[in-house]
């Protein structure tokens, strides 16, 4: 059985959670004439489905991962709308990761100044995280995601059996989010994980399915609350400051969501030190998200050089430094003009 949950944003749209997608997404393009189906190159040979004949459609492949999230692919998809004659009142599918999803919603945001679009995740990140909340975008030569739009989709459609295939790697760093969720805004996330190891959490696949309505769910009220992203949204960057500056610091070479749970970590340690967080919280951020196999550490002499990566993070403003926290209360704190001194202090304990 599948359920949905609605989200308000620049339009009204569904989250569908637990459903088939081919049936689902059949259903879906009953309304309209041509539909044009962006699918990362490793999904594609597992996208097939009947189409009733009077729906055109025509599938793009792109390359997966930030590969696909390029100006070539933008114009690649663009250049099929245009071939293909897709009109305002078509749509565009998107089947692939968060990458994927992320560049063919902004296609979609762009061609015409804006068709529909329905999101198909594939990953878990993708699932509880990327496809929600209407931030679409693609990387640059100027950094990753700086160039993008606020577009929703008109549905999302979460299969959970795409999880099937999805690396440990992969899933552990969707977790990262789903962890967040549960740090900022919902115990029972927290509760329903402690004391589960990767394994024994893949192979349940009814608290897997409960965990990703759980943490959407918090995505979309946040994103009902603040569509364009101001203070409300906000508290979904909890641990993401440090991530992002650990992220770009790695190259890249650890995922997004690896590099948020190192993220957590250290902000635990930043709240425990400024007296709002117990010792044994923070252990507890360090457990859970290690027993999931999340990373909980980066190497001490990073420090100078992620100093100023923090500075570059989207959400600071001007030369402010401000972090989401959280209290042993489970209060969201916005922790403003941190000194250095104090950053470094809590970066000591997450350093290797
Ligand atoms: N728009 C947003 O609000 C938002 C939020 C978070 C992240 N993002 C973006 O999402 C991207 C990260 O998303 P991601 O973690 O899904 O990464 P991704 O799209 O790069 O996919 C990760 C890897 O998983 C593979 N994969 C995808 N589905 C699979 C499946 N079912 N089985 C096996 N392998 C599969 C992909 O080929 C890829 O190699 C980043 O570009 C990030 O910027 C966007």
């Amino acid at each position: 059985m599948s359920r949905t949950i609605p989200v308000k944003a620049e339009h009204d749209y569904e989250i569908v959670i637990g459903c088939q997608w081919r049936d689902e997404l059949i259903s879906v393009l009953s309304n309209y004439r041509r539909a044009v189906v962006v699918v990362s190159e490793s999904m594609g040979q597992r996208v097939s489905f009947p189409v009733a004949h009077e729906l055109e459609i025509q599938i793009v492949n792109i390359p997966d991962g930030e590969d696909g999230k390029s100006a070539e692919n933008l114009e690649k998809l663009w250049k099929a709308f245009g071939d293909f004659g897709l009109t305002r009142s078509d749509v565009v599918v998107a089947i692939g990761g968060g990458a994927t999803t992320d560049i063919a919603g902004f296609a979609a945001a762009t061609w015409l100044r804006g068709i529909s679009w329905i999101a198909i995740p594939t990953t878990l990140a993708g699932m509880v995280d990327a496809a929600i909340g209407g931030k679409t975008g693609m990387n640059s030569e100027f950094g990753k995601n700086l160039i993008g739009a606020f577009h929703s989709p008109h549905r999302v459609l979460i299969d959970l059996s795409w999880l099937d295939t999805l690396s440990d790697r992969d899933f552990s760093a969707g977790m990262a989010e789903v962890i967040k969720c549960g740090f900022i805004s919902d115990a029972e996330i927290l509760n329903s994980i402690e004391g589960k190891n990767l394994l024994s959490l893949r192979s349940d696949r009814g608290l897997t399915e409960e965990l990703i309505g759980r943490a959407a769910m918090i995505k979309a009220d946040v994103v009902v609350e603040d569509f364009r992203e101001s203070f409300a949204r906000e508290v979904l960057n909890y641990g993401h400051t440090m991530g992002h500056a650990i992220e770009l610091h790695s190259n890249y070479s650890l995922r997004h969501g690896e590099a948020v749970s190192i993220g957590m970590v250290f902000i635990a340690e930043l709240a425990h030190l400024k007296g709002l967080l117990s010792t044994e919280n923070v252990e507890r951020h360090r457990k859970i998200l290690s027993d999931l196999g999340l990373p909980v550490s980066y190497p001490q002499s990073a420090f100078p050089e992620l100093l100023p990566l923090l500075f570059r993070d989207k959400k600071t403003r001007g030369r402010m430094l401000r972090f989401i926290a959280i209290s042993d209360g489970g209060e969201v704190v916005r922790l403003e003009s941190v000194a250095e001194s104090e950053i470094l202090a809590a970066y000591e304990r997450v350093g290797s």
